[in-house]
Parts: structure tokens; C-alpha cells; sequence
């Protein structure tokens, strides 16, 4: 794989599989080059790479590695709302668009670097008069407004770590975490757009209220003038307290390895963990990825179409994007709505040169038809990317040729919320990319594959063998879970992220999916335990089984076997005609369903909700998931022999089906 001269290492790829060679105009004004795959030492390439930051004061020491905790740039001082505003303000940035935001009914709002500085500045203020002091977590639930934006900054500028909850998360979802972070101020707003419909936001966090005590302040912002209850002794008007305040709130000099957010993701239990990411190494590694991976210019537009309650959107939407010092877009609604024009009329108007979205999206355009992006003018084009599921090559060609116009290079960048930007991924203009393939580690990451003694494998699980910049500092609260989910699988040297892999002869990696009880509906990460969980909540459920079922366009979707309580099951299964229960009640069915989806959110929805009289349960009584994906699938059923009740899953099927 390796060559002595680094220009020609990706040009003798095996044969017998498409390959993908960067277009030479592309190639000759790359940020990235060839050199990037070359690097010796990983330290002294991410050292180089935090002088792309504005420090106060250098760090002493690169990496402080103690394994498996991890500081990175110690001891140096650093402020990453500076680092995304005050810094660009004396050249010409500072009256160049920093966000174009498009609402769904076809509102605009542009903020320059100089705006987005002055209202970051106020609310900081803001923040600061309400109480907020450093240290403290704030609950940012707000759907895709500027002001999203404006308060994760505002947290970043007084050292308050934010902890942003995706808006299309329910009350109990929101009442968890505020919960689990102890957060006693949150910043909501009275409602948004989507799909043409008005969600009424701030009653789903007053419902979230009822369910916590913790919040004692909440800043309500306005977006559609919505009729709101407020609570004279809690809530105040976002306008009314910007009103009153002057933009003077400093970046304050903070610690590199000071909290810059919580951001809460799914993982194998009921309840998700707080992933903390500090400053300094999370500003390196998503500021230098963000220039190589996505080839960032100072005249680019870029748009990345994920939410800023993912961690996409924190990084590649804000912190690496706004770093830069580069025009981002940010769209409010739904991708087909009013119709399937709307991608497209986004990336002709405001001429968006870098595209960057999931696959499912993808999945959709394709499914609507290539008559869509062919009517409009997408020459403006030149680099494509995917995150978030594993593409389909069928799917990367279309987008390639569609999309792309055979012309643009495409990104499939391999990351999670645990490594706080891209680790895997093309760098654009350097390597010859295949549909599917991830190709290699980005400079200064280490992965490889592994089996599950630790050894190197042609297919097993990836592994990360070095600490890198953005990486989790632990799980919020709870360093035992931190070292049990991901450094324990082999050494704790060796991160696990829980992703089956692929390696083949020329070193391109292949990702093959979760192997956890995590599924990927639409891209969005959530953990079936979780929605589990949620089930048994319901007053009629005794047990609950979910598992992911395959789906064209979403990849999984949620597909739950419920167990009732046995009075439930009396009273709700019983078609009267005879003793036995007949296992079906669709008005129950859809009651849990949404049931799940007002409490988790709509994307947890189940698609299907089958009755069983019993799960399949091993001898020491633990829900033997497999057969029920194989149910699910429609497969032939996997070994029954450890069941404790084997007869349950032809039962099952029987129902299911
Ligand atoms: C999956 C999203 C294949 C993977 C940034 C990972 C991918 C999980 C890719 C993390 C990709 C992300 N190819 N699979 N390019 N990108 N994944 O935390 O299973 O929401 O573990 O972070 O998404 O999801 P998360």
C-alpha cells in the first residue's frame, strides 16, 4: 500500500472494481495533497493543525495520554466562539455571510460574521445577567433557527457548556437528559416549521417540565408568533431579554480541556449517555477535517443538511464550518417540501458549491426521481458528501452522476458523536474513491481492522489504535461506562466503536453497519433499549422487544413485539368470540405507536407493533433478539436450542406474519 512516491500510491488499485479518480481540475486546487498520507508522527501533525486556532496561550504538552483518558494541547488557552466570530472580524470576513438561513415557508434571514458576533455577544450577556456561570450545562431545545446557533456560541463564549437536544425529540426524551445533566436553564422556542405544519414546540417542553424539576430558567424564542403559556416565574422572552442588553460579553479564556458540550447519543442501554467534548482538541480536529475533507475556500457556500441537534450539525454545521471562516447554509424544513424541488432550488439560489447530507436523503432523492435535480442549475457543484449509514454504491453512483454531474468528488466520511468529527474519508482531489468505501483513516488517525482476539482480520470490527484530538473525554458523569463501552473490548489502548468493518487488499476500509443494539433510522442514531423502554412506560405493557427492521429508503426502522399485562391481554386481545386471545387490537397498535412517538420522537415510531403471549428468552432470561430480526426479515429462524421456551418463535411468526 505504501509507495516511496506518495503521488502514486492510489493509482494501482485492483482491478475488477469501479474506481472513482478525482477530476484533474479538482485535483490541481485540493487543500489537501498527497503529503497528508505521509505523516510520521501523529502528534506533531494535529500540533501543527491547532495553529490553525487562535490561542490566548500555547499549549504545554501535545497529548497528556493515560490511557484511556486523554488531554489534548495542555495547559494552553483557547475560546472556540472566538475561534468562529471575534477572529474573523478584523479583515474582510467580518461583513461576509457566516449563516444564509432559509426557513420553510421561504423565509430569509442572512447574518454576517459581524451580526452573528454581536447577537452571540448579547446573548452571552444574557446568559451571564440570567445567572449562568461557567461550568453550568444549558438545555438548548430549538429547532433549526439561527438561534440555535447564537446560543451554542453564547454557552461556548462564557464557558457554559451547552447540551443541545434534537427538536424532534419528545418531552421524555428532553425531561432525561435535562435530568442526567443536571441543567437548570433551558433556551426553547414557541414552535417551527416542518412539512408545512406549525409543531408546537413550547408545549412540548412544558411538558418535558412537568416531568423535571430541575429547570428553573427557560428563554423562549419566538418563531412563528404562537400563542404560548408562560410561566411569569420561569420562562422569559428571548426578544425581551436581547432588548436589554448591550454586545460587550468577552470570550473568556478558557482551558483547552474545559467542557465545551454535552451531547447525548443512544447506546445498548435504556438510557443515553452524555458524550463530553473539551475545547481544544474538539476545535483541532473538526477545523482541520473541515478544510481537507470538505476542501473549504474562502469563496465557497456550503451546505450540510443535517440538524444542529446532531453532532453534525455542531461540527459541520458551526464549530468547523464558522472556524474557517466560511459561508454556511442552514434550512429549517423538510428537503421535499412544499415538493421535491426544494434541495435543489436551495443549492441553485444561493449557488452552494459543497453539498453535504445522509444517505436516506439520498435515498429519497433517487426514489423521487433524477427529473428533480436535472431541472435546476446544480453547476455550482463541486464536492459532494455522505455521512451517517453506509451507502449504497448503487446509491453513491447515482448521487455521483445526478447530483455531481460526474464531476464532483465525493466524501464518505465515517464518524460518530463519541470521535467529534470525521475519522475515515476520501481526502478529495488526493485519492481515487469506490461507491461503498470509506477508503482510508484521515492523517493523523489510526484504524484499523480487527477480530475479536484483537488481530489484525480482513473483516471484523474497526478499531481506532490511537488517541486522536476529538475524541470523547468520557461519558458525562460516569468514567466506569466510559472505559466499559470503548476501551474494553481488547486493551484499553484501542477504542471500540462498535462498527463492523471490511479491509481490503488496497487498505480501503468498508463499513458494514452497528453491531450493538444501536439501528440507524434515517441516518439518526437510536438505541432500541431506548425505545423499549418507552413501551413498558405504557400503562398496558408488561414486556417489550424491538428490533430494526430493513427499509428501501429509511435503512432500518423500528419493529417492536409487545408482551401486555395480563389484564390488558384479557381485555384488549379478546375478540369475544372464544377463549383464545387472538393477538391483534389495531387500535391499540397505533395508540403505542404513538405513544413512542410523542414520547421519544417521531423518528422512534415503531413501524410495526406485534402482541405476542411471550418473548424469546434464553435460560437466564434474556430476550434473544436475533430471532426476532429473523422473524422480522422474514428469514429462516436461527438456533433455538438455549431458548428457554423454544415454542415461542414459530408462535411468533405465526403472528407476525
Ligand atoms: C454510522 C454520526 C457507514 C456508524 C456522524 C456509526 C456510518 C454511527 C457512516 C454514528 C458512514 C456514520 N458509513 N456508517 N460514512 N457515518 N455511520 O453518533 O454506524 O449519530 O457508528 O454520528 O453512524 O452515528 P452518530
Amino acid at each position: 500500500m505504501s509507495s516511496e512516491d506518495g503521488e502514486e500510491v492510489f493509482d494501482v488499485l485492483s482491478e475488477g472494481e469501479e474506481v472513482f479518480a478525482p477530476p484533474e481540475s479538482f485535483k490541481e486546487q485540493a487543500n489537501a495533497g498527497a503529503e497528508l498520507y505521509e505523516i510520521e508522527n501523529y502528534q506533531e501533525y494535529w500540533a501543527k493543525e491547532a495553529e490553525k486556532l487562535d490561542w490566548f496561550e500555547k499549549w504545554d504538552q501535545t497529548l497528556r495520554w493515560e490511557p484511556p483518558f486523554a488531554q489534548w494541547f495542555v495547559g494552553g488557552k483557547i475560546n472556540a466562539s472566538y475561534n468562529c466570530l471575534d477572529r474573523h472580524l478584523d479583515s474582510f470576513r467580518k461583513n461576509k455571510a457566516a449563516l444564509i438561513w432559509e426557513g420553510e415557508p421561504g423565509d430569509e434571514r442572512v447574518l454576517t460574521y459581524n451580526d452573528l458576533h454581536r447577537k452571540v455577544c448579547k446573548f452571552a450577556t444574557v446568559l451571564k445577567n440570567q445567572g449562568v456561570q461557567k461550568g453550568d450545562i444549558v438545555t438548548i431545545y430549538l429547532p433549526m433557527i439561527p438561534e440555535a446557533v447564537i446560543a451554542m456560541l453564547a454557552c461556548a463564549r462564557i464557558g457554559a457548556p451547552h447540551s443541545v437536544v434534537f427538536a424532534g425529540f419528545g418531552p421524555g426524551s428532553l425531561a432525561q437528559r435535562i435530568e442526567n445533566a443536571d441543567s437548570s436553564f433551558l433556551i426553547t422556542a414557541d414552535g417551527y416549521y416542518r412539512r408545512g405544519r406549525l409543531i408546537h414546540h413550547k408545549n412540548k417542553s412544558d411538558q418535558a417540565l412537568e416531568q423535571t424539576d430541575k429547570v428553573e430558567q427557560c428563554v423562549v424564542v419566538e418563531r412563528c408568533g404562537l400563542d404560548v403559556t408562560m410561566n411569569r416565574d420561569r420562562d422569559y422572552w428571548w426578544k425581551d431579554l436581547m432588548s436589554e442588553v448591550k454586545c460587550e460579553t468577552p470570550a473568556v479564556k478558557l482551558d483547552s480541556e474545559d467542557l465545551l458540550f454535552l451531547m447525548y447519543t443512544s447506546g445498548t442501554t435504556g438510557k443515553p449517555k452524555g458524550v463530553v467534548h473539551t475545547i481544544g482538541g474538539y476545535m483541532t480536529h473538526v477545523t482541520s477535517t473541515s478544510k481537507y475533507v470538505f476542501d473549504l475556500k474562502e469563496d465557497d457556500t456550503y451546505w450540510c443538511s443535517a440538524d444542529v441537534g446532531w453532532i453534525t450539525g455542531h461540527s459541520y454545521i458551526v464549530y468547523g464550518i464558522l472556524s474557517n471562516g466560511a459561508t454556511a447554509v442552514m434550512y429549517e424544513g423538510a428537503p421535499d417540501y412544499p415538493d421535491n424541488n426544494r434541495t435543489w432550488e436551495i443549492i441553485e439560489k444561493y449557488g452552494v458549491n459543497i453539498f453535504y447530507t445522509a444517505p436516506t436523503a439520498i435515498r429519497s432523492f433517487m426514489k423521487h426521481g433524477k427529473k428533480y435535480p436535472q431541472s435546476h442549475n446544480l453547476n455550482s457543484l463541486r464536492l459532494l458528501g455522505s455521512v451517517g449509514e453506509p451507502i449504497n454504491p448503487k446509491v453513491w453512483k447515482w448521487y455521483h452522476k445526478n447530483v455531481g454531474n460526474e464531476n464532483c468528488p465525493i466524501v464518505d466520511t465515517w464518524w460518530q458523536t463519541e470521535t467529534g468529527g470525521i475519522m475515515l474519508s476520501p481526502l478529495p482531489g488526493v485519492i481515487k474513491t469506490r461507491p461503498g468505501s470509506v477508503t482510508r483513516p484521515l492523517p493523523g488517525i489510526s484504524a484499523e481492522v480487527l477480530d475479536e482476539e484483537g488481530e489484525p482480520a480482513d473483516s471484523g470490527y474497526l478499531a481506532i489504535t490511537k488517541p486522536w484530538p476529538g475524541m470523547l473525554r468520557t461519558v458525562y458523569q460516569n468514567d466506569e461506562r466510559y472505559k466499559k463501552t470503548y476501551w474494553s473490548k481488547w486493551d484499553d489502548e484501542t477504542y471500540f466503536p462498535a462498527d463492523g468493518a471490511k479491509i481490503d487488499e488496497d487498505g480501503y476500509f468498508w463499513i458494514l453497519g452497528r453491531i450493538d443494539d444501536v439501528i440507524n433510522v434515517s441516518g439518526h442514531r437510536l438505541s432500541t433499549m431506548e425505545i423499549e423502554s418507552s413501551l413498558v412506560s405504557h400503562s398496558d405493557v408488561a414486556e417489550a422487544a424491538v428490533v430494526g427492521g430493513s427499509d428501501d429508503l429509511k435503512g432500518q426502522v423500528p419493529v417492536a413485539y409487545v408482551m401486555l399485562q395480563e389484564e390488558a391481554e384479557n381485555d384488549k386481545l379478546n375478540n369475544g368470540e372464544d377463549e383464545e386471545l387472538d393477538f391483534f387490537n389495531a387500535d391499540l397498535e397505533e395508540e403505542l405507536k404513538d405513544y413512542v412517538a410523542e414520547d421519544i420522537g417521531a423518528i422512534a415510531r415503531p413501524r410495526d407493533v406485534t402482541f405476542v403471549p411471550d418473548l424469546p428468552k434464553t435460560r437466564s432470561g434474556k430476550i434473544m433478539r436475533r430471532l426476532l430480526q429473523d422473524i422480522t426479515e422474514e428469514e429462516e429462524l436461527s438456533d433455538t436450542t438455549t431458548l428457554k421456551n423454544p415454542e415461542i418463535a414459530e408462535k411468533i411468526q405465526d403472528i407476525y406474519c
